[in-house]
């Protein structure tokens, strides 16, 4: 392989490349450091697939759905290829972990497949390929390959030290139009859960957890480049700990940690507090936990005006978050907390760790310590061996809960985990179909309700974008789009409908000006539907333009 340097192109022939995400919001944050690797080096990112010199696909494993839509992608560009065989294709991201050369095997127009853990090799990968004559590239012994393996699997906080990755996270660009007012930041790679279920513990490897410093620095570089909103990213965000002890190096150099030494003669910081508070004391713990990091960047990043994250894990999810997003207004009042199952015995196939008792719980604490808090869940129907009875107890804990929105998935048996080894798929398609169509209809009722009772309120909401019906609008040029009238609080404008989320994450769309696009802004809630709040602009909050 060659050396990651060698990858700059030279400027004359700038390569073209066309990206395309699949999946989850982890992968959405991956495209984009991949992205930006490759503008560093002179790429150009364009939007037609046909056009491009570099095709790349980063990939979803978690359902069959995902993966059967990348891998209708890859057969068109067997297609293309055929008139343009220069193209290079990579398949990036978990399906690539997963498969690994059989991939390549199976589809020979592949030339490139990278893990999620390898994502820094890729223009270093692209290079190879470029560098090969296409007749020789890809299919099962010329693709290039960067995958973790069985290796994957490592200790957390010391293979955080030595990770290569970390540094495709630490060299991110900062480019405001980038990001529209809203980011990204990982907090944690991997997952040690194990669902039965789920592909993600062996595509995305152990847990590790980013150094707090890492994580501010970069909170605090994103709102500098303009960045309102910031989302932390987890697979299991609540579990978040950094051992500051166990941490070395990173590229053999020491990595001075705040919070590492504590002073107790020093007044103590709102994380030490934090951690107090929870019961342990300053002086014997070394650990960051994820209600200290809250605070840390929610004291430390005081121009950041909104700090949300997802998703969340419901065992061990202590008072101690609860506290600190009680007590740090900038905090979001949502919390995504996928529960699965409402049936105890289906948990416990789904080696998920919890019961729906100690759920319930956790849903009234977080009632109790945040009135206006809004929460979402997925779930999982049809998992092996489900009776009428467990899918009863689903029911009951939909309407027990009142979710703002519930996430709901037929069952997909995935190679590679346990419970496809383990159980026979046996609820029968239809069946799933219905069970899934009966909580759909519920859930749309509970939100239908949930929605109606904010008609009336004042809600502060961070604009998003251009309502998909007004982009039709505008696209097509269709009468009533882009009409000009007075907003009352600014001279006329153009008028078109965008989209945004309130604190608690509820979709909101009101007439306004696409330049609010990335900003807060308060608006009147007139009516509502299931999923969507309708209202009117009353105010654009002053800070945050
Ligand atoms: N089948 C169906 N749904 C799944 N999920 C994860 N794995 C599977 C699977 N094999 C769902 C879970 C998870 C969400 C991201 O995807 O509900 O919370
Ligand atoms: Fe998958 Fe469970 Fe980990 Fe979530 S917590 S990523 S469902 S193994």
């Amino acid at each position: 392989m060659t050396d990651p340097a060698a990858a700059i192109p030279t400027a004359a022939a700038a390569p073209t490349v066309y990206i395309e995400t699949f999946g989850c919001q982890m992968n959405v944050l991956d495209t984009q450091l991949v992205r930006g690797q490759l503008q560093a080096l002179g790429y150009r990112f364009i939007d037609d697939w046909k056009q491009a010199d570099v095709i790349l696909y980063n990939t979803c494993s978690v359902r069959e759905q995902a993966e059967n839509k990348a891998l209708s992608r890859v057969g068109e560009v067997g297609m293309l290829k055929k008139e343009r065989p220069g193209v290079v294709l990579g398949v990036i991201g978990c399906m690539a972990e997963r498969d690994g050369v059989d991939m390549t095997r199976r589809h020979p127009q592949i030339d490139l497949i990278c893990g999620p853990g390898e994502l820094d090799k890729v223009p270093m990968l692209i290079d190879n390929v470029m560098k090969t004559d296409p007749k020789r590239r890809g299919g099962k012994f010329n693709a290039q390959v960067a995958l973790q393996g069985n290796m994957h699997r490592r200790s957390s906080t010391l293979a955080a030290a030595e990770d290569q990755l970390e540094m495709l996270d630490l060299s991110r660009s900062f480019d405001p139009d980038e990001h529209k007012g809203s980011a990204y930041v990982r907090i944690t790679r991997g997952c040690n859960k194990f669902c039965t279920y789920c592909v993600v513990p062996m595509t995305r490897g152990a847990e590790v957890h980013r150094p707090p410093d890492h994580i501010v620095e970069e909170c605090r570089k994103l709102v500098e480049s303009g960045v309102v909103e910031v989302t932390l990213l987890g697979q299991t965000v609540n579990h978040y700990h950094y051992d500051h002890a166990a941490a070395v190096t990173i590229n053999g150099l020491q990595q001075p940690q705040v919070g590492s030494v504590v002073n107790l003669s020093s007044p103590l910081s709102r994380g030490e507090k934090v951690r107090e508070r929870a019961g342990v004391r300053a002086s014997s713990s070394s650990i960051t936990s994820f209600a200290e990091l809250l605070a840390r960047i929610h004291d430390e990043v005081p121009a950041l005006r909104r700090l949300r994250f997802v998703t969340n894990f419901p065992r061990d999810f202590g008072d101690d978050i609860l506290q600190v997003m009680r007590d740090s207004p900038r905090i979001c009042r949502y919390l995504h907390l996928p529960v699965q199952s409402g049936s105890n015995r289906m948990l416990k196939l789904m080696n998920r760790g919890y019961e729906v008792r100690e759920y319930r719980d956790l849903i009234d604490r977080a009632r109790a310590f945040l009135p206006d808090v809004q929460i979402a869940t997925d779930i999982i129907c049809g998992f092996p061996t489900e009776t009428e009875e467990d899918h009863a107890a689903t029911v009951e804990l939909l309407k027990y809960c009142r979710f703002k929105n519930a996430f709901i998935f037929k069952y997909s048996p995935r190679p590679g985990t346990a419970a496809i080894d383990r159980f026979e798929d046996d609820v029968p398609d239809d069946v799933k179909r219905r069970r899934n169509n009966e909580l759909l209809a519920l859930q749309i009722d509970i939100s239908g309700q949930v929605h109606a009772a904010c008609v009336g309120q004042t809600v502060r909401v961070f604009v998003e974008s251009i309502s998909e019906h007004s982009q039709r609008e505008l696209d097509g040029g269709l009468p009533g789009s882009g009409s000009t009238v007075s907003l009352g609080w600014q001279k006329p404008q153009r008028v078109t409908q965008l989209t945004g989320r309130t604190d608690g994450d509820l979709i909101v769309c009101f007439d306004g000006d696409a330049s609010m696009i990335g900003s807060i802004v308060e608006v009147k809630i007139e009516r509502s539907a299931p999923l969507t709040l309708f209202g009117r602009v009353e105010q654009v909050s002053a800070a945050s333009r």
